[in-house]
């Protein structure tokens, strides 16, 4: 069985979760369920990041102490996840104890290995972003603006600077280390484009996790939120854990955060001679009117708001369908909605009700058997293997793509058909058995991405257990749906919705 450990980033807590985040949450939930079909041992690490000025700020404007900011805030995350069906195997917060004696195993050995001395910053800091900011990168209105404070302490660096080799040595042996191939490049070039030492501790916050060789200093909140994954896989508390997990290990990430992922983080992880690095699947930003979402523009939509709208699947599906991994992509409640009627009242959902209402006006409600040879057969084959290539790629709304057009070429064969003309019979009872077989495999396929309406369709089909059971790709072969069941009406799966 082969192990899948896949992550998000950590959040942090200064403010509420919106789309943005959803949007990443679900593209992971979405693959690790692929994955726990495939049979793969799964491992889907969500959770929070608590620490640093950002949130000792924003925990200060509430009146809140840091970690009465970083609760009340870590739990909304939470609450938001479970609300929509996110089936995360792990929430992870920085202020947990295992998680300080991970971050302090893992730098106590970069310091043990010779690759941090003390030295003084002189330099900006950008605290929205949490990043030291370079003299040539700073503007005018940056300063006036407050968007970077200027800063003056005695710190200790990490020597970066040394890792620039080993970088471009692991990038020239793993040409799939990050996907899409154009973040891979943007990776690269930081790393062509010469690395600095960068400052790892500070010593005028508190809010942190102490550094263990040096009184009064917390680490830079960045090297702590990093290191949750490797805390999550087991470092510093459980090394045969980590020994399993962690060369397994992916991070999905928005763009906006490749340089501490793909450049910061498997230097640190050398240099505390971790070997094995990892795996990155990077996408673009949601854009509203043109715009990122971001808690700091007044664009933000709340993920649980849309629920009501659509449903948790409906949300789910539409979101997932409508933007391609990778590039930023606009998002509008009409796109999302045009999706919506589209593809799950239109079609999966006419589908379902259909063959059900004519199951029980030809077949007195007892599903029928379908046909072992029919083309269908060969279109169901082609959209498994379809879909599977994608979802390995990490592109769930081409996956779905895929998967539709089983639903399409179902609908089109009753067109072309014309059961519901038929006396009841053979002929009949092939057709519908045809359109229930096909609706069995739709079910486990587009499961990752509607779980709980594909669970509700399929005990409609009167099958046993859960799609979330199956496994592919024996689930996906032709032919399985037995005949002889009953089939249920009912009210449709996805109401259209209008306005
Ligand atoms: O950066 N479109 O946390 P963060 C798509 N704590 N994704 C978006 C998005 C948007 N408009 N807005 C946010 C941090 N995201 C650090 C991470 S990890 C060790 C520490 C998603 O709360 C996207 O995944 O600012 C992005 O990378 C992440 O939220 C940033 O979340
Ligand atoms: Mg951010």
């Amino acid at each position: 069985m082969s192990r899948y450990f896949l992550t998000t980033p950590i959040f942090y807590v200064n403010d509420a979760p919106h789309i943005g985040h959803a949007y990443t949450v679900l593209n992971g939930d979405a693959v690790s369920r692929w994955h726990r079909l495939l049979g793969d041992d799964v491992f889907y690490l969500t959770g929070t990041d608590e620490h640093g000025l950002k949130v000792q700020r924003a925990a200060e404007a509430n009146g809140l102490s840091p970690l009465e900011q970083a609760d009340g805030t870590s739990q909304r995350f939470r609450e938001a996840w479970a609300e929509l069906g996110v089936a995360n195997d792990e929430f992870i917060r920085t202020t947990e104890a295992r998680h300080h004696r991970s971050v302090q195993t893992l730098m106590q050995r970069a310091y043990d290995n010779g690759y941090i001395y003390s030295a003084v910053y002189d330099g900006w800091y950008s605290v929205s972003d949490e990043a030291y900011v370079s003299e040539e990168d700073v503007t005018e209105s940056d300063v006036e603006s407050g968007r970077v404070e200027r800063m003056t302490e005695e710190n200790y660096f990490f020597k970066l600077s040394e890792f620039e080799e080993p970088l471009l040595e692991w990038f020239e042996a793993n040409p799939q280390n990050i996907t899409p191939e154009g973040y891979r490049n943007e990776a690269l070039g930081i790393i062509r484009g010469g690395l600095r030492d960068i400052s790892i501790t500070r010593t005028s916050i508190n809010w942190g996790i102490p550094v263990p060789w040096a009184e009064g200093h917390v680490f830079y909140v960045w090297y702590d939120a990093l290191t949750n994954y490797a805390t999550a896989a087991g470092y510093g508390n459980d090394d045969e854990r980590f020994a399993a997990w962690w060369p397994s290990v992916r991070h999905l990430l928005g763009k906006d955060i490749i340089r501490f992922h793909c450049v910061y983080w498997p230097a640190m992880l050398l240099a505390a001679g971790v070997q094995d690095l990892p795996h990155y699947h990077v996408h673009g930003w949601l854009l509203v009117g043109g715009e990122k979402m971001s808690k700091s523009a007044f664009n933000q939509i709340s993920p649980t708001d849309l629920i009501g709208d659509f449903g948790v699947d409906g949300f789910r599906y539409s979101l997932l369908r409508d933007t391609p991994f990778g590039p930023d992509s606009e998002v509008s409640h009409e796109a999302l909605q045009h999706r919506y009627n589209t593809d799950l009242a239109n079609n999966f959902g006419n589908l379902l009700q259909r063959s059900s209402t004519l199951v029980h006006q030809k077949c007195d409600g007892i599903g029928p058997a379908p046909d072992p040879d029919h083309p269908l057969a060969d279109i169901a084959a082609q959209v498994y293997a379809d879909a599977a290539a994608a979802w390995d790629r990490f592109q769930p709304s081409v996956a779905l793509e895929a998967t539709w057009r089983l639903i399409r070429e179902t609908n089109e064969y009753l067109q072309a058909t014309e059961p519901w003309k038929m006396d009841p019979g053979p002929l009949v009872n092939t057709v519908l058995g045809n359109a229930l077989e096909a609706l069995r495999i739709v079910c486990v396929l587009a499961s990752p991405a509607i779980p709980t309406s594909c669970e509700a369709a399929w005990t409609r089909l009167g099958l046993d257990g859960s799609p979330l059971d199956q496994r592919l790709p024996a689930a996906a072969v032709w032919g399985q749906y037995p005949g002889g069941l009953p089939v249920a009406g009912g009210d449709p799966l996805f109401p259209r919705l209008k306005g």
